[in-house]
């Protein structure tokens, strides 16, 4: 089977590499020139482990290539896939230009039956929208079917969870659509995947219904670590005895500095704009995004209410991007607690295994280290912000002998308390007895 993929972000990069892998032939398609040429040869744009070694594979054996055309793709392809981004607008809702935009130039360009698949994560009613728009730009009467197939790929274990996804959704009405997908994922039929096959309402609903759960998940149990702190429980034994109980589940339970990220934050507010576009207010949800704006503020004042006048004061942070694995800074707490102690007269000495780069343009005038110690010498203050695994064994010793003061906030609860506090460390973590 051909398959043509639409977009060359992380969804559509990801999903196209993967599908190859499956022994599909897949055409991936950029209108950004430069961006394919560095594909082409076998240069992915970001970080995500594993990812470029599975396009170089599959770029030699031939059934990955990439192109700036969209006819050469749409008329080899019996299945096309819309992985452009939906960009948040100023309201919160999704912006679907350029998914109508995609949607108008696989129509101008069919030679045959063709299942349109969107990826991207799209607001309900997407699907019924593009049916008209390919409708009315089609130049000739050629049969097409409208699939939802939305992602569930998290950013640095994405290859994972496309190979071993714990589901997949394909909403569709055709049959004859449902089979061709059906096919396509049919190496994943043999590992035992649960397909739900639905309508295209309801597949387009759950991506945002699963996304704006998990928010609500960590913002729930950052409020519980906000309260341990309060009470002198521990965040991570309630959490733990939570998760036990199997209808709670224990992932999504780490407290933190708030969830960041391309998805949760979007989704989340795409969510709320669209239910009030229907009528309905979503408070639960609501709440999750004030609970997640309101925690990063709180790591703020953490920080500010043991150093006090922040006036120079060096402070050391390691972790930009929002999560380990990743150099993707978008939405990531990092940048509001930078943007604060800056504003507070601090000196920033951040440190980052993937993300300083990126961060760069958001912050050009903070003080980028070599390593971990680098960024914590002369420093009155360690804020650790991502759980990069390099950070978790940090040589303590060490690092309180390069720093100024002894302040250590611990925003992602990766070391234990005691031990850090026996250390010297005056430690502060999120929802953990010291
Ligand atoms: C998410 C969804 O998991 C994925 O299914 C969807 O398709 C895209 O959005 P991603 O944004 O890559 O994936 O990251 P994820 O691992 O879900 O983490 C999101 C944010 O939540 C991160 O900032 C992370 O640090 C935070 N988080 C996650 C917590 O603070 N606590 C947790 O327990 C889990």
């Amino acid at each position: 089977m051909h398959i043509g993929v639409i977009g060359t972000g992380y969804v559509g990069l990801v999903t196209g590499a993967c599908f190859a892998e499956f022994g599909v032939y897949v055409t991936c398609v950029d209108k950004d020139q430069s961006k394919i040429e560095s594909l082409k040869k076998g240069i992915v744009p970001f970080f995500e482990p594993g990812l470029e070694s599975l396009v170089n594979k599959n770029l030699k054996n031939g059934r990955l290539r990439f192109s700036t055309d969209i006819a050469d793709a749409v008329k080899d392809s019996l299945v096309i896939f819309i992985a452009v981004g939906t960009p948040p607008r100023g309201d919160g809702s999704a912006d679907l230009s350029y998914v109508e935009e995609v949607a108008r130039q696989i129509a101008k360009n069919m030679n045959g039956y063709k299942v349109i698949v969107t990826k991207s994560t799209v607001p309900v009613g997407t699907g019924e929208r593009l049916k008209k728009i390919i409708s009315e730009a089609l130049n000739e009467n050629h049969r097409f079917d409208i699939v939802s197939n939305p992602e569930f790929l998290r950013e640095g274990s994405a290859i994972e969870d496309f190979m071993r996804p714990n589901r997949v959704v394909i909403g569709a009405e055709s049959p004859e659509a449902i089979a061709i997908m059906r096919d396509l994922y049919r190496p994943l039929y043999l590992i035992e995947t649960p397909f739900v096959i639905t309508n295209i309402e309801t597949a387009e609903l759950i991506k945002y219904a699963s996304n704006s759960f998990l928010a609500v998940k960590i913002s729930f149990i950052n409020e519980i670590a906000n309260l341990c702190e309060k009470v002198g429980a521990d965040v991570h034994v309630v959490a733990k005895a939570m998760g036990l109980d199997q209808r709670i589940g224990p992932k999504f339970l780490h407290p933190g500095p708030g969830y960041g990220g391309s998805c949760f934050p979007k989704d989340t507010l795409a969510l709320i704009r669209l239910a009030e576009e229907h009528g309905e207010d979503l408070n639960i949800v609501k709440a999750a995004v004030k609970v997640n704006q309101l925690q990063r503020e709180r790591m703020v004042r953490k920080i500010v209410s043991s150093l006090g006048d922040l006036k120079d004061k060096v402070i050391a942070i390691l972790g930009l991007s929002f999560k380990p694995n990743t150099n993707d800074t978008r939405e990531s707490p990092s940048i509001h607690i930078i943007n604060e102690l800056k504003k507070s007269g601090a000196v920033i000495r951040a440190y980052d295994p993937a993300a300083m780069n990126d961060m760069k343009v958001l912050f050009p005038d903070i003080i980028y280290a070599e390593d971990p110690y680098d960024a914590c010498s002369g420093a009155d203050a360690l804020v650790i912000i991502t759980e990069w695994n390099e950070f978790r064994n940090l040589e303590l010793e060490r690092i309180k002998s390069l720093m100024k003061d002894r302040y250590f906030f611990d925003l992602r609860n990766i070391y234990e308390p005691s031990k850090v506090k026996d250390l010297g460390f005056i430690y502060q973590s999120v929802g953990r007895k010291v």
